[in-house]
């Protein structure tokens, strides 16, 4: 049995972990899954990811401390590395990927989390970078993404303190979008993403990359990044039939990711 779960719901899917007896702690077999889960991702018809915690009490309480307790310093970095491949590999994934975070995301939770383009929370969610208190530094990315999201100031916050912050919190300091009840979670997350799958899949696409590749460069060059994805637009399908639509005032555009 899998450790984390793959749904296709058609335009977009929904990967849960699940291993609820330990809060989805990420172990090495959890993480494992987690890179198969992505494998079934068809990135031909699917345009958004939702990823989500199985249960009502925690999203991933972070990397498996049981496991981490013995490892040398050689294993703890291949573990940093086994983790960040796969949550780089969520955010380069092509489509849009949305954190549902339904309860506990710490440690490698929270990380796991920001490795999503946004984040939405149920009122029950506690976000938290605890590892200090365990003798270690994140190592799946939190003191590169917290600071990139919320700042250096609070990021480091954070993550001297080992305070955990509840969802109004996060939601104050922009970790999160949007906080909804425990039982709205899901259904706001598959509404976020059936709108975004309406729109033209290329541009999603391109928008993601023009975001992502252009925070990392200099103002001049990161324009001349958007300047070529915007150009690769034209000439599509979907560029057509998007304007077509326009200047018809039809609504229904039949986009087919071309
Ligand atoms: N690793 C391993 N097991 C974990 C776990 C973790 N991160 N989090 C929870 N569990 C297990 C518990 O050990 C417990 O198992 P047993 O019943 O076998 O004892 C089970 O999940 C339920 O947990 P609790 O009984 O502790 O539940 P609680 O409601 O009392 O507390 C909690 C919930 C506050 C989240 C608490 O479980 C907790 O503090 N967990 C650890 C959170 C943490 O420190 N995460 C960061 C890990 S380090 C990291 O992630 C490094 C990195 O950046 C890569």
């Amino acid at each position: 049995m899998s450790f984390v779960s793959y749904e296709n719901k058609g335009a977009y899917g929904i990967l849960t972990m699940n291993r609820p007896e330990a809060l989805n702690a990420l172990d090495s077999n959890v993480l494992n899954d987690l890179s198969a889960a992505l494998d079934q991702v068809d990135l031909e018809t699917v345009r958004c990811l939702i990823i989500t915690g199985a249960g009502e009490k925690s999203f991933v309480a972070g990397a498996d401390i049981k496991e981490m307790a013995n490892l040398t310093k050689a294993e703890g970095e291949a573990f940093g590395k086994k983790g960040n491949d796969i949550f780089r590999r969520i955010e380069t994934l092509p489509i849009p990927v949305i954190a549902a975070v339904n309860g506990f995301a710490l440690g490698g939770g929270c990380e796991l989390a920001m490795s999503c383009d946004f984040r939405i929370c149920s009122d029950n969610a506690v976000f938290g970078q605890p590892e200090v208190g365990l003798g270690i530094t994140p190592g799946f990315g939190g003191t590169q993404r917290l600071a990139r999201l919320v700042g250096p100031g609070y990021a480091k916050q954070m993550i001297y303190t080992a305070r955990n912050i509840k969802a109004d919190e996060a939601l104050r300091i922009g970790l999160v979008n949007q906080i909804v009840p425990l039982e709205e979670l899901m259904p706001t997350a598959e509404k976020l993403a059936a709108g975004i799958t309406k729109n033209a899949p290329i541009a999603v696409r391109q928008c993601k990359k023009a975001i992502n590749e252009g925070l990392e460069l200099k103002m001049d060059d990161a324009i001349v990044l958007e300047e070529k994805l915007f150009g690769d637009c034209f000439e599509t399908h979907d560029q057509v039939e998007g304007m077509t639509a326009f200047m018809e005032k039809r609504k229904e555009k039949n986009f087919t990711n071309n």
